[in-house]
């Protein structure tokens, strides 16, 4: 008697597993079967990396290249934080330097010699603004591989801000260069794609400071259309300060120092005096 339920609760408990064993083998089986096909057909990105340059604003392409081509270049490996999840992986792919010299090697020596700016972008919007001098200076990579594994989406960009700590007293906005499915990388002149934002009277050291702290960190949005322009800022805050407007909530502002914020302040009262006239 006292030995039946405990046989009946051993019984129920072995039809359950059953019961639930097999249409769970099933759907796992079915799911990974599933996810190997999606993952085959679709998401692995096989597009092509363009290279143009900017005249000016007028575009033209200098090369493009397709996976297997880049797979051709030396390849480069660094483990550097990732700004999605905060850890250290290893990361592999083409060095951005190599890109460049490969791309501008078509071009006069005098042109070659004006690139100071490198645009990296996507086709969803996302765009970099990176100092040519830097790229010189640390090796950047268009990653194809995260952690020995093919980075389905395609190419980012990833900048040594942890192997060369140096790259954090730069002044840039480093995670702001850090863009997915890559596909255009532009070469540029600052002062032919900003000639509007550029002070033409050049005597204040701290306004000029504070032009290239703009450049450098606001003009990816507020010289584009992504964001109000320069003069539509200076027009609507008057002689309010616009430095120390507090920031709507928007991704990708970087935080500036009380210093970069004096050297704005500097620039925004200089271009707000030359546009008034
Ligand atoms: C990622 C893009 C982006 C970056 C980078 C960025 N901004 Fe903006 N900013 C915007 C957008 C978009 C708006 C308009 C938001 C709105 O109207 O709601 C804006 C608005 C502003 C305003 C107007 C606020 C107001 O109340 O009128 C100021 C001032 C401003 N930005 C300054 C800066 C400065 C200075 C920097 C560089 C340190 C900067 N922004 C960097 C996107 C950006």
């Amino acid at each position: 008697m006292t030995n039946l339920p405990y046989a009946g609760h051993i019984k129920l408990m072995s039809f359950k597993r059953t019961e639930l064993i097999n249409p769970l083998l099933f759907l796992i089986v079915f799911f990974s079967v599933f996810s190997v096909h999606a993952s085959e057909k679709s998401t692995v990105w096989t597009g092509n990396l363009q290279a143009l340059i900017n005249n000016g604003g007028v575009k033209q392409e200098l090369k493009s290249w397709p996976l297997a081509e880049l797979r051709k270049f030396k390849q480069l490996t660094s483990r550097e934080m990732d700004p999605v999840s905060g850890k250290i992986v290893t990361w592999r792919g083409v060095g951005l330097s190599q890109v460049l010299d490969n791309a501008l090697s078509t071009l006069p020596i005098e042109r070659r010699a004006q690139i100071d700016l490198v645009i990296i972008e996507n086709d969803q919007g996302g765009r970099a603004l990176v100092p040519r001098a830097f790229i010189v200076k640390y090796p950047v990579i268009l990653a194809l591989k995260k952690e020995k594994e093919t980075i389905s989406s395609g190419l980012y960009s990833v900048v040594p801000w942890t192997s060369k700590s140096r790259t954090l007293n730069e002044g840039l906005p480093l995670e702001s260069f850090f863009i997915s499915k890559i596909t255009r990388v532009e070469f540029a002149n600052y002062r032919e794609l900003f000639a509007d934002i550029f002070l033409k009277r050049r005597t204040d050291p701290a306004a000029i400071r504070g032009e290239k702290t703009f450049i450098q960190n606001c003009a990816v949005c507020h010289a584009s259309d992504k964001a109000p322009q320069l003069k539509e800022l200076v027009k609507k805050h008057k002689n309010k300060a616009l430095a120390t407007i507090d920031h709507p909530p928007i991704e990708g502002v970087p935080k500036l120092s009380e210093k970069k914020f004096r050297y704005l302040s500097n620039y925004f009262n200089a271009f707000g005096i030359e546009t008034s006239n």
